[in-house]
């Protein structure tokens, strides 16, 4: 989507994919990612997601990167938290203990950025992106995250021609052919979400379902 789309949602606050919770399926499955106090979690579009604090909590640090000031001056005064903010070249760092948000475009990150981040987090990020846009977001994080072991990935799958998106529907199939090559991947769940819907269900989508997806990156497991 173009980022216009994505400034206009925050600025109407037509944010329905915001969880006033940590999402229960990161809890249910944050062993899967065997996470330990050394690791550092990368976050991509990352919203205004309280999923940021409990990570934290749990980890070293976690870096996650967001297009909206809005989401991320949110993120921080809804959580009562006073960040350093520095202006940088492609991005505002907002940086509290051991949670850096990163605002500006996901496209511009450079390892840099993401230095260390061994595990992600992708719950409606994949999801946000168009079908011709996916495989560049899948390209990118692929490309900056030397270090990963890990990544729990969250989609929904629905008739596609029922709704636009986004979210846009992401089957367990497109994402064996989207991730398959760089990454072992094993399904933990699949959920139907449908009745549990209604913003969805109002516009006329008669079936979905949450999957929940664990992935190891192949160069380091092997
Ligand atoms: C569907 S929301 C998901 C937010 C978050 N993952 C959550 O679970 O609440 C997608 C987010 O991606 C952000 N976004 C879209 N394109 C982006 C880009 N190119 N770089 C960084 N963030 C982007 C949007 O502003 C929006 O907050």
């Amino acid at each position: 989507m173009e980022h216009k789309f994505w400034h206009e949602r925050w600025k109407k606050s037509e944010i329905g994919f915001h969880l006033h919770e940590v999402n229960p399926l990161l809890i249910q499955y944050w062993s899967a990612l065997q996470a330990t106090v050394d690791d550092t979690v990368f976050v991509p579009l990352c919203g205004k997601s309280k999923d940021l604090i409990w990570l934290a909590e749990r980890v070293k640090q976690v870096i996650g990167v967001e297009l909206s000031q809005t989401a991320v001056d949110d993120f921080f005064s809804d959580n009562n938290l006073k960040p350093i903010i520095t202006q940088g070249e492609s991005f505002i760092e907002y940086r509290y203990a051991n949670i850096t948000v990163l605002c500006g475009d996901f496209f511009q990150l450079t390892q840099a950025d993401v230095i260390n981040c061994s595990l992600v987090y992708d719950r409606a990020s994949l999801i946000a992106f168009p079908p011709e846009m996916r495989l560049a977001y899948i390209e990118k994080l692929d490309d900056l995250l030397t270090e990963e072991k890990r990544r729990l990935l969250i989609t929904i799958e629905y008739p596609q021609n029922e709704m636009n998106g986004p979210p846009f529907s992401v089957p367990v199939d497109a994402v064996e052919r989207l991730l398959s090559k760089q990454h072992r991947i094993e399904r933990l769940d699949s959920k139907d979400i449908i009745d549990a819907s209604p913003r969805f269900k109002n516009k006329g989508v008669s079936a979905m379902f949450e999957h929940v997806f664990l992935l190891q990156r192949k160069t380091i497991c092997q």
